[in-house]
């Protein structure tokens, strides 16, 4: 059986390219190709649902020089994809704190969802400026608001209940998360979601990932 919902730590640029005596940008770059290959191919194989965490809200933290041509590619990547994702049927959302990016690229992640909300095939989420204990507090500031002017009952409170004051209260749990690059964690990546997921750890970095490392771990997958 195919998992429904994969989720894509893509970890590994920075090294990729360090290995290789280029800047980490030069890795990024290659990362956002992948990632492009790697969301066709999802699609094409029937996958439901596709996530890839494209910036954290700990890669605020990196230098100033790193952020902005992160906001680059993204920006980039949202200009030159928008029509592409519409011809592949893909529905395209996010998940993040995104009012903390720079205007620009938040007025072209409104484009891409305008104009791909009516496909009916993959949805691709990118989590930007996505941290899972920040998403679980705000899920509980709403609830506890909805308490306070008794629009709820604390014992209404319930598993169903507190997934749908997440962002991704749309979108089913990932039944597979994906982390490439050797890293064994799960860095603050939809802690409250991945509660039942199979993991599927690579050394591979995220720039040297290819399809056929996806239908590795698909396969594994459906060992299990
Ligand atoms: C990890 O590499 C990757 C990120 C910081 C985010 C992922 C971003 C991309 C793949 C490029 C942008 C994507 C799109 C689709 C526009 P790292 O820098 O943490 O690598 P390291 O652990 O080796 O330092």
């Amino acid at each position: 059986m195919l998992p429904k919902h994969i989720a894509i730590i893509m970890d590994g640029n920075g090294r990729w390219a360090q290995l290789r005596g280029r800047p980490r940008t030069f890795g990024h770059i290659k990362g956002a190709r992948v990632a492009k290959k790697i969301i066709t191919a999802c699609a094409q194989q029937g996958i439901e649902n596709l996530t890839l965490y494209a910036f954290s809200s700990e890669n605020w933290l990196r230098p100033v020089s790193e952020v902005s041509f992160l906001m680059t590619l993204l920006r980039r990547y949202l200009k030159k994809e928008a029509a592409n994702l519409v011809k592949e049927n893909i529905q395209f959302t996010v998940i993040g704190e995104i009012e903390k990016l720079p205007s620009d690229v938040i007025e072209a992640i409104q484009f891409v969802k305008k104009s791909t909300e009516q496909n009916t095939g993959m949805k691709l989420t990118f989590a930007i400026s996505y941290g899972s204990r920040n998403e679980i507090l705000d899920a509980v500031k709403k609830i506890a608001a909805k308490v306070k002017f008794q629009e709820m009952d604390i014992q209404q409170i319930n598993e169903d209940v507190f997934s749908k004051h997440l962002q991704t209260k749309d979108t089913p749990d990932p039944d597979l998360i994906i982390r490439t690059s050797g890293e064994n964690r799960l860095s603050n990546f939809l802690m409250w979601q991945a509660a039942y997921s199979e993991f599927y750890f690579t050394d591979i970095l995220w720039p040297d990932f290819t399809e056929q490392d996806l239908n590795l771990a698909l396969i594994d997958f459906q060992k299990r």
